[in-house]
């Protein structure tokens, strides 16, 4: 068992044990992936203030996101395929996420279904639901996340259609994967692999397969959500959904402040201040750089959460420390899943835990609910002076 003491750990062994489409598919951005890596590198820009001979016992990172007790402020962020990472990869991550005291966020687009999921959990877990042009089917996706006890849905506004992403036209990535020959070639390296997808009966679709007609091939993602996804969706189609949900929403891959007053407008409990981990426009802002105009516009009227970028746990405590409420993780937690099923992000969570508690201790502070932006040094024109 290798010594890991750092996301970046898992993230090597993730590559190795995972066939070449999947790892792509999770490790890249759209376009020239400006921001995909900017998302990560503009964390760098900010420096904490260390703080000496101040009490550094009894240390708490609990608080609250949406109201909901979290053991830390991190939930996992929705990923679609997670099941075609590791086999059954949603109930795997969401089992470590229970244990942790962390929220779940199951996409639509996962493999594992939202029965399946609830049926191998023992507490709520959140939905990530995507608009589609099928009103029945969204209609009845949403009984469905109601049926679970779900007790937040989260509506991803930033995916009505897909940014392309090279390596994944490339790959011709699909779940599951195709039998030609350089899947053959490379699922032949990845073993262990092979042998939990032969273990499962769950390898496509789960919310989808089987609920929904004429699918033209259910296997391919772009294909479906080119298919599928409602490009028309606007602000009176979210209040409808949520009417038609009724309990707590979070509207995520908000960019712009105008967007963010909108959200707020509609009723949202919260926001995510997301660019899709720099799938979706690339060259827009990093998500730490767009989430101070956002807080400025939208004061206290709603919650503001932040992903994209987050490696450790030192860039969970800059963003709150920033504002944001609560963050989210969507590759760090896939690396340790790939790297090592549940157990891999279980050992995520505590990394990133450890690198929290730690770091806030030495900025000062003994509860996370204390933090502000005080503990950062944060240059001039970071959140820009943009024409
Ligand atoms: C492989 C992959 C699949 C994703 N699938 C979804 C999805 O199905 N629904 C969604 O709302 N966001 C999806 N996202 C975006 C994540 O929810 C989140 O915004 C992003 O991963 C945050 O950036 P990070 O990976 O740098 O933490 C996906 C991200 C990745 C990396």
């Amino acid at each position: 068992m290798p010594v890991i003491t750092n996301i970046e750990d898992l993230k090597r062994i993730y590559r190795r044990r995972t066939p070449r489409m999947f790892y792509d598919y999770c490790e890249s951005g759209s376009w020239t992936e400006q921001t995909f890596r900017e998302n990560s590198s503009d964390f760098d820009d900010l420096y904490f203030r260390q703080r000496v001979a101040v009490d550094m016992s009894n240390r708490t990172t609990a608080t609250k996101m949406i109201g909901q007790d979290v053991a830390m402020p991190v939930a996992l962020a929705p990923v679609g395929l997670t099941g075609m990472q590791t086999a059954d990869g949603e109930i795997k991550a969401a089992k470590a996420a229970e244990k942790f005291g962390i929220p779940f966020t199951l996409s639509t687009m996962s493999i594992c279904s939202i029965e399946d999921v609830a049926e191998h959990t023992t507490k709520p877990f959140w939905f990530q639901l995507y608009t589609m042009k099928d009103q029945d089917y969204l209609a009845r996706l949403i009984q469905r996340a109601k049926d679970a006890k779900c007790s937040a849905l989260v509506v991803t506004l930033d995916l009505q259609i897909l940014g392309q992403r090279h390596k994944d036209l490339k790959n011709g990535l699909s779940a599951p994967p195709k039998p030609t020959l350089a899947n053959m070639v490379n699922l032949a390296t990845k073993w262990r692999w092979g042998l939990g997808m032969l273990g499962t009966k769950r390898r496509q679709f789960g919310n989808i397969v089987g609920h929904i007609d004429d699918v033209g091939d259910p296997s391919s993602l772009m294909a479906w959500t080119a298919e599928q996804f409602d490009p028309a969706l606007d602000w009176s189609a979210i209040e409808k959904i949520k009417e038609m949900w009724g309990g707590p929403l979070i509207l995520k891959g908000v960019m712009e402040p105008e967007d963010a007053v909108m959200a707020a407008n509609v009723g949202a409990d919260a926001i995510v201040v997301s660019n899709h981990g720099g799938r979706q426009l690339d060259g827009a802002l990093s998500s730490i750089r767009a989430l101070d105009p956002i807080l400025q516009a939208v004061g206290d009227r709603v919650e503001v959460h932040i992903d994209s970028g987050i490696r450790s746990g030192q860039d969970v405590l800059k963003a709150r420390a920033m504002g944001a409420k609560g963050t989210y993780i969507g590759r760090a937690y896939i690396y340790g899943l790939g790297a090592m099923g549940e157990a891999g992000v279980t050992k995520a969570l505590e990394v990133i835990h450890k690198e929290l508690d730690v770091s806030m201790a030495f900025c000062g502070h003994r509860d996370i609910n204390n933090v502000g932006r005080d503990i950062l040094k944060v240059p001039a024109g970071f959140s820009g002076d943009w024409q």
